[in-house]
């Protein structure tokens, strides 16, 4: 058992700290106050490679494995983690899905600019009454021989409008449930296809939230990734690799204001001393640091599964569920440490403390997460 990175892993650390460092952290209060999606920082980061890391190179990406991909989560989600989120649900959600079970064409035409960052994507599962409950689709993509048509509302979505191509899941055939499910890859500016208002949220609010609206909007047929009714079990398997993206921006979330925290309590002074040696302070410190490093050894542990071919599906539920309690955890702990001024959004804590929390929903809330668990744990 190995628990190091070694020097390799480590220099794409590096190389995503100090981007984070340089290219993120300026502005990103005012982006966080003004719900402007990080343009430019996007831009970059595509050209750095960090919007496609685990595509094959042959589709223009970088062609890394998970492990090295948390690694640049976590170092993105320490700074910002609206950015993190437009990255972890292109790379995990809409690339990964399009590069495991798109046909060529599709990945020549869809993928190679996602994985370059020329264009953004979006993965569209969850409905006004289909959440948690995902196998409850209303919206229909209703089978006309070459082309669907495609009718609904997805709701919250990520990178709503900043995208240019979305995975929408859809029913065919309801009298089949989730077998008569689909997904379709849906372009931005197909006639009926509409982008509904942007919502107004607690955190990530750099990232452009967005429901969608679907009227007739033709679809061709060779847009439709796998088998027919193959749509929910696609879903399934691409959140199931979500989730360690989602686990890794918990966990970045979690060290970033951590690492604030330390550093202040080391530099403020009460009772003639700086709070870090009061033990009341420490023992929060240590409490943050021990949770921190056990969410981490899930993470990369998830990461790892995956990247050997193993059944990850417990492993990266497991991570999510512990790491974005970690995640809350921590970030309250962050803003009491630092007292009156964490309250205040120049020192960055309650920001993070806001972003924490939709770590805790998205990509499947920690009661879902507990539900997937538990079926791996008790199957036969
Ligand atoms: N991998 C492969 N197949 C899976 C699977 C997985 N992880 N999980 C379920 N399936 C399969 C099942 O095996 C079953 O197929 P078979 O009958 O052929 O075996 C089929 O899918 C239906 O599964 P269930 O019977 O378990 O369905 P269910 O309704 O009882 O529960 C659920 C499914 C796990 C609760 C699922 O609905 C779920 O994950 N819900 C949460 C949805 C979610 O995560 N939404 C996030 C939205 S996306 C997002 O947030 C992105 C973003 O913008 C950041």
């Amino acid at each position: 058992m190995d628990f190091q990175i070694n020097e390799e892993q480590k220099m794409i650390q590096q190389a995503a700290r100090d981007f984070a460092q340089i290219e993120l952290f300026p502005g990103v209060i005012e982006r966080d106050e003004q719900q402007a999606f990080p343009e430019e920082q996007v831009k970059k980061m595509g050209e750095l490679g960090f919007l496609g890391m685990m595509v094959d190179p042959k589709y223009g990406g970088r062609g890394l494995d998970t492990l090295r991909y948390v690694l640049m989560m976590e170092e993105l989600s320490k700074v910002d983690a609206s950015s993190s989120v437009i990255v972890s649900v292109n790379n995990s959600l809409v690339c990964w899905g399009l590069e495991t079970f798109g046909t060529e064409a599709q990945k020549e035409k869809y993928l190679r600019p996602l994985a370059s960052g020329a264009k953004i994507g979006a993965f569209c599962l969850s409905e006004p009454e289909a959440g948690s409950d995902a196998t409850s689709q209303k919206t229909t993509a209703i089978d006309k021989g070459d082309h669907y048509i495609l009718n609904g509302t997805k709701n919250w979505i990520t990178n709503g409008n900043s995208a240019s191509v979305y995975l929408v899941i859809a029913q065919t055939h309801p009298e089949k449930g989730y077998k008569g499910i689909n997904a379709l890859i849906v372009e931005k500016g197909m006639p009926g296809f509409e982008i509904g208002p942007k919502e107004n949220k607690l955190g990530i609010r750099g990232s452009d939230t967005h429901s969608l609206i679907f009227n007739d909007v033709k679809i061709p047929k060779e847009n439709r990734i796998g088998e027919d009714g193959f749509g929910f079990k696609f879903a399934m398997k691409t959140l199931t690799g979500g989730r360690i993206g989602i686990a890794a921006q918990a966990l970045g979330i979690a060290a970033g204001a951590y690492e604030m925290a330390k550093e202040y309590a080391q530099q403020r002074k009460a009772f003639g001393t700086e709070i870090a040696n009061h033990q009341a302070i420490r023992f929060k410190l240590v409490d943050m640091h021990t949770q921190i490093e056990a969410a981490r050894l899930l993470v990369y542990k998830a990461a790892k599964d995956k990247d050997e071919g193993k059944n990850y599906v417990a492993s990266s539920a497991m991570a999510k569920l512990f790491a974005s309690q970690v995640a809350m955890d921590t970030t309250i702990e962050a803003v009491q440490i630092f007292g009156g001024n964490g309250f205040v959004k120049e020192y960055h804590v309650e920001r993070l403390m806001r972003d924490a929390k939709i770590t805790q929903i998205y990509e499947g809330t920690s009661e879902i997460q507990k539900m997937v668990i538990s079926r791996e744990i008790l199957r036969k």
